[in-house]
């Protein structure tokens, strides 16, 4: 259980710890000091790098989270059902920003279609920003429902 846990908030740090970096630290950045072509370059490269590390973190998460599921058997509390609820839905979200707006960003950018770029990265935005907020209500949520059960 506790080498589950370790690797399960590692996932949890590496995920919701770059969604916080990208949204927050460089996107207002990027969106002020580069042109569209610059822009859209630096985020296709830079998800590039970053969701390979995703999808090692969401087979963790899963894999451990279910592991530690299995353990707990009947005495899973209610907040690990609402965390499997909420990280399900987190993961469904990531498959499509990847499978969807990621694809036509990198097929925008290799076709130097800067307009479709902008809207496809307009959506991963949205859509990164969702994720964010539920990775942080997911971390609190294991802290209150421990502390109330
Ligand atoms: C998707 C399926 C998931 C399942 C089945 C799952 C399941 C679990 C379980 C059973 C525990 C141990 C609860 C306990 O013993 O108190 C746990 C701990 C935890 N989970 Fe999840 N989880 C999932 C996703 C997530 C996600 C997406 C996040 C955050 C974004 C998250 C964050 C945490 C944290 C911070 C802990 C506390 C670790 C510790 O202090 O031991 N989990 N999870």
């Amino acid at each position: 259980m506790e080498l589950s846990a370790i690797l399960h908030v590692l996932g949890v740090v590496v995920w919701v710890g770059g969604m916080f970096f990208a949204y927050m630290a460089l996107r207002p950045v990027a969106a002020i000091v580069l042109e569209p072509p610059q822009r859209l370059t630096l985020w296709a490269g830079v998800f590039g790098k970053f969701f390979p590390w995703v999808w090692v973190s969401v087979a963790l998460i899963l894999a451990t989270g279910l592991h530690m599921v299995v353990k707990l058997g009947a005495a899973t509390p209610l907040y690990a059902l609402v965390m499997l609820a909420l990280g399900t839905l987190m993961m469904m979200l990531f498959g499509h920003v990847y499978y969807v707006p990621y694809a036509k960003l990198k097929r925008a950018v290799s076709q130097q279609n800067w307009q479709a770029g902008g809207a496809a990265l307009g959506q991963i935005r949205t859509l990164i920003g969702v994720n964010l907020s539920l990775g942080l209500l997911t971390i609190a949520v294991v802290f209150v429902g421990r502390a109330l059960t």
